[in-house]
């Protein structure tokens, strides 16, 4: 047993029993009632995966209106890595809030932002002189990447690869691969945008220099370098699937950017912060960027999102060019200076590596026996399963679809991603107990059983 197996969660009022628990089928009345409202009276497009009103969550669990309790493999998207209502989050926020809410940083600045940029400025890739600027989220410090890299290289083409996410605003749905449900229909997109293969080992069988070697040749033959202004890339891809590029392929297009005036940016939204063992994946894969964008579990789920990077870089815009009303947010600051210090010191890299230890030593006992599990990849508390048709080693959207779902009705929350729709990713929170993740995935195991 873990040490935090038996733990419990202050929420600022009683403690959370780690468990899970059905006392009415999912959506219990309570929860319909709400869908019924959210229908009613929120905009169609915001769909939701899960269909529960959640009421508290901590740990392990995410606790719904009838009383059910749930167990969270998804983090809110990979949010609160260090769990949801953090002891020392609470704590730092309910000071803050009670000191001030807000005055604009680029009004009367405050120190709590300082102190985020000089802790990112530490705990990223590369001891070289960085600098950073804060953002509300993960779309918009992408947005702000490719606004420094296109001022400081004076160049404007930005290649971005297949598979790849990076939010949902204008120039983002552009750099993002997947059309539907991300830009079907929502067009024109921002112009000078390519695209690139991606590594995808399970998929396009290549070694990492073989698919480096095809990328950089498209990128050169389709954009050409005196045109572009920089790579955007996630080290591990999130919505695109969980994708882990082969060894050397990060490494060999950071290469090519630096000989050719390009500015690499690691998109690391969804990986930074131990999500994948260590505190930015690239870091697994010994790459230092240029600019690095971060979001997620930045903050503990307060809304906070940071671009950081080379100085030099970082520097090229005037005054006034970057910010906005509320960036980085004295409140949401001092829910990352808490969570930072949670990462720093609360082991959760190697928790994040446990948590790995469990998910792979799991589902790969259900791959042995289950053919239609194709793949499973990923790093930390980062893993997904990768669905076929075995027969024809094709996506299985419909098998993905419906083991999520079956999930779901039993009390866990698990998310589905991918290209093709056929892959489940687990993104537990690091403070669940092992005991959950177990449950969880013996639920995972039947309901794949049963479809
Ligand atoms: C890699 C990556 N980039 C960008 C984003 C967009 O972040 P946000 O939803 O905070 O705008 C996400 C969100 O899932 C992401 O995973």
């Amino acid at each position: 047993m873990s040490s935090i197996d038996t733990l419990t969660t202050p929420l600022g009022g009683p403690t959370l029993p780690q468990e899970r628990r059905l006392v009415t089928s999912i959506p219990g009345p309570r929860s319909q009632q709400l869908l019924d409202r959210k229908a009613a009276a929120v905009a169609a497009g915001v769909g939701h995966t899960a269909p529960v009103h959640a009421v508290a969550a901590g740990g392990g669990v995410i606790v719904d209106a009838d009383g059910n309790s749930l167990i969270d493999l998804g983090s809110g998207i990979a949010v609160t890595t260090i769990g949801n209502a953090h002891p020392k989050v609470v704590a730092a926020v309910q000071a803050q809030i009670a000191q001030f809410s807000h005055t604009c940083f680029m009004i009367s600045p405050y120190e709590s932002y300082v102190e985020v940029a000089e802790a990112l400025n530490r705990i990223t890739p590369g001891d070289h002189v960085k600098k950073s600027a804060l953002f509300n989220s993960g779309a918009e410090a992408v947005e702000n990447a490719i606004k420094i890299a296109r001022k400081y290289t004076k160049k404007q083409a930005v290649v971005a690869f297949d598979h790849g996410y990076h939010g949902r605003t204008n120039l983002t749905m552009a750099l993002t691969a997947k059309a539907m449900p991300y830009k079907s229909g929502f067009g024109p997109f921002a112009s000078e945008i390519y695209r690139a293969p991606m590594s995808y080992p399970y998929r396009d069988g290549l070694t990492g220099a073989e698919a480096a070697k095809k990328a950089i040749s498209i990128i050169e033959k389709q954009v050409g370098a005196d045109n572009l202004a920089a790579v955007i890339i996630e080290p591990i891809q999130g919505e695109g699937g969980f994708i882990v590029p082969a060894e050397g392929f990060l490494p060999a297009v950071l290469d090519w950017c630096r000989a050719n005036g390009v500015v690499f940016i690691a998109d690391e939204i969804q990986t930074g912060f131990a999500r994948t063992g260590a505190m930015f994946a690239s870091d697994l894969f010994g790459i230092v960027p240029d600019l690095i964008t971060t979001a997620k579990g930045i903050a503990g789920g307060l809304p906070l999102a940071a671009v950081t990077g080379r100085a030099e870089i970082m520097d090229a815009s005037h005054a006034g060019g970057l910010g906005g009303t509320y960036g980085g947010n004295p409140v949401a600051c001092a829910a990352a200076l808490a969570a930072i210090d949670a990462f720093e010191t609360e082991g959760l890299l190697e928790r994040a590596r446990e948590i790995e230890g469990v998910l792979t030593g799991r589902l790969s006992e259900i791959q042995i026996a289950d053919p239609r599990v194709g793949d499973i990849r990923g790093h930390g508390a980062m893993i997904a399963a990768e669905f076929i048709d075995p027969e024809t080693g094709d996506p299985d959207a419909a098998l993905t679809a419906a083991v999520a779902k079956a999930c779901i009705a039993q009390g866990v929350i698990v998310l589905t991603c991918g290209t093709y729709g056929n892959v489940i990713r687990f993104l537990p929170p690091l403070s669940i107990p092992d005991a959950l993740l177990h449950e969880g995935l013996d639920v995972v195991a039947e309901a794949l059983r049963a479809a």
